[in-house]
């Protein structure tokens, strides 16, 4: 029996896929009485609430608990199996099992809750990449700087638009998606197109001028250039 705690947009979203699998499966909300849980715990409320949630539930006949946080880890839950699967998607509502196929899970615990995360991941039809497990910070920062990032270097693009009064940037963001699936293809130095894969110092530094002009700072630049420069070396 798998239980899940908290009826948000992942645990109803779960809830569905398992159920849609015929695993026997419960649902249950802030206001359920959560005594008669026996089985797998997956804590699906809000991320300050797991602990909570935890300690309410922790004296029952809990079999392997878990989360679907990106930046807690699970040793809280102590000698218990136990493990985080953190869905590398966003859920902006419950959706339907079919989305979760092929999603990459993080996944930390205990050896025992990992391989009940495994599991679990594997009815789901979801991959996995396992994270140390008090290294799960730096594994949602990379989340966040591949996935958040990308809307603050879009705004970067904007204002400098805003500059020279074009208002859509659709074609910008075509350029970014061509660019990144060009890196999925070829790999981040096969793909690198640009003054720095050409050594073009003369843009490199005019550009650099307007970027301090209208930003107020070279650090930024000089940080992506050099990156830049890594990836065309290869470092
Ligand atoms: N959404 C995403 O894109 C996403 C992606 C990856 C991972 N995650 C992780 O998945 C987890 C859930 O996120 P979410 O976006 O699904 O959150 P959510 O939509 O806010 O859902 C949380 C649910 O838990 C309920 N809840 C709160 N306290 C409870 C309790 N004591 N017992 C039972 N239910 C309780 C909430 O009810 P109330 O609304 O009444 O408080 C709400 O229905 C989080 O750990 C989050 O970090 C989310």
């Amino acid at each position: 029996m798998i239980n899940i705690i908290g009826p948000g947009r992942v645990g109803k979203t779960l809830f569905n896929c398992f159920k849609k699998k015929n695993i026997s499966i419960k649902l249950f909300s802030k206001d359920d009485d959560k005594s008669n849980i026996s089985g797998i715990v997956i804590i699906t409320t809000q991320d300050e609430k797991i602990k909570n949630v935890w300690t309410e539930i922790k004296n029952y006949n809990i079999e392997a608990v878990g989360h679907c946080s990106g930046i807690l880890d699970s040793n809280f839950f102590g000698d218990i199996p136990h493990f985080s699967m953190h869905p590398n998607f966003p859920f902006s509502s419950p959706l339907k099992c079919d989305a979760l196929k092929n999603i990459v899970w993080g996944i930390e615990g205990n050896s025992k809750g990992i391989e009940y995360a495994k599991n679990l991941i594997d009815i789901l039809d979801g991959k996995y990449v396992i994270i140390p497990q008090n290294k799960k910070v730096l594994y949602h920062l990379a989340a966040v700087i591949a996935s958040n990032f990308s809307y603050g270097l879009i705004k970067m693009s904007k204002v400098l638009y805003n500059e020279i009064e074009i208002d859509n940037i659709n074609h910008l963001i075509d350029l970014s998606i061509i660019s990144l699936n060009n890196i999925k293809e070829k790999g981040l130095k096969g793909a690198l197109t640009g003054p720095v894969s050409r050594n073009d110092l003369y843009t490199i530094n005019k550009e650099r001028e307007e970027f301090n002009k209208i930003f107020g700072n070279v650090e930024v630049y000089d940080f992506f250039i050099d990156l830049l420069y890594k990836i065309k070396e290869d470092e």
